[in-house]
């Protein structure tokens, strides 16, 4: 099938794009001297999974159990769920680490505390909080090292190591920016790692974001890096610098269905069920970049507005036209869609299962 006998709207993923964006994050990951564990939320594809595998990575990483279950249910038996661990679903989580290696995430006494009660040896990573503020115990607070030791004690769990994720990387418009982000990354981690070895401590060190991975010069005293993003990218890592614009490996293929006399706009079916209403720090505000359909740029084109299935394009198009749309946040993007059809140029060489669920 080729790209014009595609219903809409319909996910591609481009097949030899995807293949460089993993081919040169396994290469810098061994150049940096750590383990590539990367972070299967972005595409949710057990196809996409092996191919990171056969790259070379040892492990992958998981938002939430219901991926975690799917990947361990396709032969990926070590698993990191990176989410601080759902106490609601400690019953589960137990059932999938009787068969597989299971490694959770905690940041507080109390998921320590519910995770020993059950008894089972849940391998774990302790969330340390680099500097984005989001989940994680801080490196520098008195109570961090009571409740590592407490861990490293404990009769039950095993820990595995400290964990922690620079997303502010995403903050930062410069390379320098990201490198220095990338270094107040791994010092966070490496720091307190050599400070534990000191009293007999010995525990791995994960770090990861695909903005911070491709700025960092050094991974000194690190294990193992978790980047997710890199497989796709998308517009946010194009107007970053991460990446060039060719290197997004997803689009949006869309239908013009509506050209209304006298408005200055053209409606596709690709609206927020299709992109996200991920504006991805855009301004002025818009929800993703469009193409020609053959992947050609459209100086200025892009979606200008959403509903649920309408997206608004000021480009002069006709009704049945049709477009590809870069999505700002492909991870999002992803999770609206079912499948991807997978692209070798314009065709349609296969279908692949995106495995929603929570
Ligand atoms: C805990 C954790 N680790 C790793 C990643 C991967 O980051 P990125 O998608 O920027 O590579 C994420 C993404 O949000 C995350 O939440």
């Amino acid at each position: 099938m080729r790209i014009a006998d595609l219903p809409t709207p319909a996910l591609l993923l481009h097949a030899e794009r995807l293949d460089a964006n993993l081919r040169r994050m396994a290469e810098r990951a061994r150049a940096l001297g750590v383990r590539l564990r990367p972070h299967l939320k972005t595409h949710k594809c057990v196809e996409v999974a092996r191919r990171q595998r056969d790259y070379g990575a040892s492990g992958v990483t998981v938002a939430t159990l219901t991926e975690a279950t799917v990947f361990a249910d396709h032969g990926f038996d070590d698993v990191t769920w990176a989410f601080p661990v759902v106490l609601s679903r400690v019953d589960e989580a137990r059932a999938l680490a009787e068969r597989v290696t299971l490694r959770l995430t905690v940041d507080s006494a109390q998921a320590v505390e519910a995770l020993e009660r059950t008894g089972f040896p849940f391998h774990v990573w302790l969330k340390v909080d680099c500097g984005y503020h989001r989940a994680g115990v801080d490196p520098a607070h008195p109570d961090t090292l009571g409740l590592i030791r407490r861990l490293a004690a404990s009769a039950t769990l095993r820990l595995d190591g400290l964990l922690t994720h620079s997303g502010h990387a995403y903050h930062e418009p410069t390379l320098d920016g990201r490198r220095r982000v990338a270094e107040q990354e791994r010092r966070a981690v490496a720091d307190l790692r050599a400070r534990l070895a000191s009293e007999g401590i010995v525990v791995e060190a994960s770090v990861g974001s695909t903005p911070a991975m491709t700025a960092v010069t050094s991974l000194d005293g690190v294990t193992e890096a978790r980047p997710g993003n890199y497989a796709f990218y998308d517009g946010m890592q194009v107007a970053l610098g991460t990446c060039q614009p060719a290197d997004v490996a997803v689009t949006v293929l869309a239908t013009v269905v509506s050209a209304p006399a006298g408005i200055d706009h053209v409606v596709t079916d690709a609206g927020a069920l299709a992109l996200s209403k991920d504006t991805g720090g855009t301004a002025p505000a818009h929800y993703g970049t469009v193409l020609t359909v053959d992947g050609a740029p459209i100086p200025g084109a892009v979606v200008r507005g959403v509903s649920q299935e309408h997206g608004l394009v000021t480009t002069p198009l006709g009704v049945g036209d049709r477009v590809q749309i870069v999505p700002n946040h492909s991870c999002l993007t992803v999770a609206c869609h079912d499948e991807y059809a997978v692209m070798h140029g314009d065709q349609v060489v296969d279908r692949w299962t995106i495995w929603r669920g929570r």
